[in-house]
Order: structure tokens, then sequence, then C-alpha cells
């Protein structure tokens, strides 16, 4: 038998519905399931592998070829822009990009250069440089939504999914649907020429449990 084709998995959000879909599938995810501190994770009978990661290295671990495919939302696909093949639209992990401030503050309209947070600095960029809008971004890791409260930033560019941290946070959209997200299979581009016939078979199955 070949060495396992190897799946990088998102953690956190889309880690249910990945694991259920790959249960749905027929794999035996109980070592996922049960990982405990582990990070590379056997599909006894399945021939894969399965490893854990943050959604950046998810991406950074399949252009590098040392996964030979992965689960990622378009916001890091997009965010990254890594060389690699986008096959499917997994659909679920649905949420969309959106601009928010603190409930009441304008945004639009005068003269002073807008200060934005957001964990998405690339698609913020580029999303105001094809309004012609001139702002500053600033970079930030977890709860973007601190920002405004703290008086950080003016507004944030973030993805909403339910809208409940928003509403919790006195924070309210002024532009949704910036553009919409969900997980997407991701592939090596290598492996996708050397393991062609395996990565097509698990692709079928995929789009046949969707
Ligand atoms: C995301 C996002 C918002 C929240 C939106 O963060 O950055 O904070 O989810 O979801 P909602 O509209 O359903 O409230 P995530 O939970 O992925 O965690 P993070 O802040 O650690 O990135």
């Amino acid at each position: 038998m070949n060495k396992p084709l190897r799946i990088a998995l998102t953690k956190g959000r889309l880690e249910k519905d990945t694991v259920g879909l790959l249960e749905k599938i027929g794999y035996d995810c109980t070592s996922i399931r049960e990982k405990g501190r582990k990070l590379i994770l056997p599909v006894p009978d399945g021939n894969l592998e399965v490893v854990l990661a943050k959604a950046n290295d998810v991406i950074t671990y399949v252009e590098h070829g040392v996964c030979d495919m992965g689960v990622v939302g378009k916001d890091t696909i997009q965010e990254m822009e890594g060389k690699f093949y986008e096959l499917v639209d997994l659909g679920f992990g649905r949420c969309r990009f959106a601009l928010a401030t603190k409930k009441g503050q304008s945004f639009y309209g005068g003269y002073n250069v807008k200060t934005l947070a957001t964990k998405y600095p690339n698609i913020t960029r580029k999303h105001f440089e094809s309004k012609g809008m001139d702002v500053d971004i600033i970079k930030i890791e977890g709860s973007v939504e601190l920002a405004p409260l703290l008086e950080l930033a003016d507004g944030i560019v973030d993805i909403v999914e339910t809208g409940t941290t928003l509403k919790e946070n006195g924070l309210e959209i002024i532009e949704d649907n910036i553009c919409p997200i969900s997980a997407r299979l991701i592939v090596n581009t290598v492996s996708m020429k050397m393991r062609q016939s395996e990565i097509e078979n698990f692709v079928s199955l995929v789009e046949k449990n969707l």
C-alpha cells in the first residue's frame, strides 16, 4: 500500500463539519475525536492521515507539499493567496466578510483617514482600494471586535457568521456581504500530478457526500 494521503484540517470552527464529512464518507475518525494532544492522526484502513492545524498553517503545509490536501476557509485562501488547487466548495463554514463599527458611529463621510482593525489586512486593503478610499489598517490576531471598543480603530473588517459577537459587543454592520465564505478542499499542485487517481477518488467521495 502507498504511504497514506495526508490531509490538513483547520482546527476550530470548521473541525466538527469536516470530521462529520469524513465519517459520512465512511472513514473511522475515532483518532481525531479522541486526539488528546496528538497532532498527526492516522485514519485506520483509510490510507489517510490527518493533521490538525491553524487555518494559515493548513495553507502553508499544502503549499509546501508536506500535506497533499487541506480543508480551509475561503477567507484564509483569499488572505494568503498561496499556490495550490482549490477543488471543492464544501458548503459548510458559511459566513461572510462585513465592515462594522460601534453602533451609531458614522464611517463613510468626513475627511480624516479611517483606521480599521482586522485579521485580514490584504482583503481589507483590496476592498478599500477598489473603492478608491485611503484607510489605515491595523492587524489584530483575535477578537478583533475589541479594537473599536478600546478606540484603537474606527471599525473592523471581519467574518460574521451569526452576528452574535457583534451584537453582544454593541457593534453593527455598516457594509455586509463584502464577500461570501465557505470551507474549501485544496490540493498541492505536485500531489495532484503524482497521486492523481487517489486524489480524484477522494474528491469524488467528498462530492458524493456533501
Ligand atoms: C470569528 C470572527 C468573529 C466571530 C463571528 O472568530 O472573528 O469574532 O467568529 O462569529 P458570529 O458572527 O457567529 O458571532 P472565531 O470564533 O473564528 O475566533 P477568533 O477570534 O479566535 O479568530
